[in-house]
C-alpha cells in the first residue's frame, strides 16, 4: 500500500497521456506531427527544461473543450488515488490555452467538473493553482489574473511556471501584489534552472509561502539556513530533475542532504505523463535510488501534508 500523502507540484497538462492526446486529437480534428503514441514517447528526449516546454506546449493544442479538460482531470485524479494520494493541488497554465483561442472559463469549468467529483469518486481533495507563464509578460499575467476573477471561487492560489533563466521573480511583483490583494495563496517555481537568488527573491519580492523545486538553493548556505528556520516547504520532482538533467542522475540527487540539512521536502511529480511516472513512482524511485528508509519516506508524506493548503482539521482527515 502506498503511504497516503499531498501532492503539491503537479501540472495539469503535464499528465496529457499519448493515448488521450491521440484520442483528442482525433475527436478535435487536430493533426499532431507524429505518427503514433509510440514515436510521441521516442520524443521525451529532453536536453533541458525549454526542449520539454517546446513539445509540451505543442502538444496540449489537443486541448479544446470542457469535456476535455474534465476528461484530463479526472484521469489524472484515478491515477493519483491509486498512488497514495489524498489530496492534490493542481497547477493550470490558463495562458497557454487562451493564446490559441481556448478561454480561461472553459478550462476552469472544465477542470473544476473533475475537481468536484474528486472526493466522492476518488477519495482525494483538491485546490487549483492558476500559474503565469513566465516567458510572458508582466503585462499578460496581470490580463490573465483580471481574466480569472469570475471563477476565483474555484482557485486557491497563483504560481509561476515556464522557462526560468532570465525571467527573474520581480518581473511578476505587480501581479503577485494583486493576487494577495484578492487573497490568493502564493507559490512560484525558482531555483530549478535558475540561481539560488531567484528562490530568495520569490521569498522576498512575491511572498511566496512555498517553492516549487527550490533545488539550486543548496548553493546557498545562508539561503538554506532561512529556508530551514522559517520552515518553507520545497516541492521537489526527482524524476522531473533528471529527465529535464537539473541533475546528472537520481543518484546523485540532494534530497537526502537536503533533509539532512532540515529543509521540510515534499517529493512530487511535476509532469507525469513526460517524466516517467507518478507521485508514488518518484517515491519508489528515491527509496531505490537514494536509500531512502521508510522514516525518510513517512516524514516526506508527513511533510507534504503541512505543506499543504489545508485546514488542520482537513489536513487531519486527509492523511
Ligand atoms: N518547470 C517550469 N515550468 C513547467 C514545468 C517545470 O518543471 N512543468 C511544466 N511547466
Ligand atoms: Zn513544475
Amino acid at each position: 500500500m502506498p503511504l497516503p500523502k499531498a501532492e503539491l507540484h503537479l501540472h495539469i497538462e503535464g499528465t496529457l497521456e499519448p493515448e488521450l492526446a491521440f484520442a483528442l486529437a482525433v475527436r478535435n480534428g487536430v493533426t499532431l506531427p507524429y505518427a503514433d503514441t509510440d514515436a510521441l514517447r521516442e520524443a521525451y528526449r529532453f536536453q533541458d527544461l525549454q526542449s520539454f516546454l517546446d513539445l509540451y506546449y505543442g502538444l496540449m493544442t489537443v486541448l479544446r473543450t470542457e469535456a476535455d479538460f474534465e476528461e484530463l482531470a479526472d484521469a489524472y485524479l484515478a491515477r493519483a488515488a491509486a498512488q497514495g494520494v489524498r489530496h492534490a493541488e493542481i497547477f493550470f497554465d490558463p495562458q497557454a490555452h487562451t493564446a490559441r483561442g481556448v478561454d480561461i472559463g472553459t478550462v476552469v469549468e472544465g477542470l473544476g467538473r473533475a475537481l468536484d467529483r474528486a472526493r466522492e469518486r476518488h477519495g482525494v481533495t483538491t485546490r487549483l493553482i492558476l500559474c503565469f507563464l513566465r516567458d510572458q509578460s508582466a503585462e499578460s499575467a496581470l490580463e490573465t489574473l483580471e481574466a480569472a476573477e469570475p471563477y476565483l471561487h474555484r482557485i486557491t492560489g497563483v504560481g509561476l511556471d515556464s522557462a526560468e533563466v532570465g525571467h527573474p521573480p520581480r518581473k511578476f511583483a505587480a501581479v503577485y501584489e494583486a493576487a494577495a490583494a484578492l487573497g490568493l495563496r502564493r507559490v512560484a517555481h525558482a531555483g530549478e534552472e535558475g540561481p539560488a537568488d531567484y528562490v530568495r527573491e520569490a521569498l522576498d519580492v512575491l511572498g511566496v509561502e512555498r517553492v516549487d523545486h527550490g533545488l539550486r538553493c543548496v548553493e546557498d548556505a545562508d539561503l538554506v539556513a532561512r529556508l530551514v528556520r522559517d520552515r518553507v516547504p520545497l516541492t521537489l520532482c526527482p524524476l522531473s530533475n533528471v529527465r529535464l538533467r537539473a541533475v546528472d542522475v537520481l543518484e546523485e540527487h540532494p534530497l537526502p542532504r537536503m533533509m539532512d540539512a532540515g529543509l521540510l521536502c515534499t517529493v512530487n511529480s511535476d509532469d507525469p505523463a513526460y517524466f516517467g511516472g507518478y507521485v508514488e513512482d518518484n517515491f519508489a524511485a528515491v527509496r531505490q535510488a537514494l536509500g531512502l528508509g521508510e522514516e525518510r519516506l513517512r516524514e516526506l508524506a508527513r511533510n507534504s501534508f503541512e505543506a499543504a493548503f489545508l485546514d488542520d482539521d482537513e489536513a487531519l482527515r486527509a492523511a
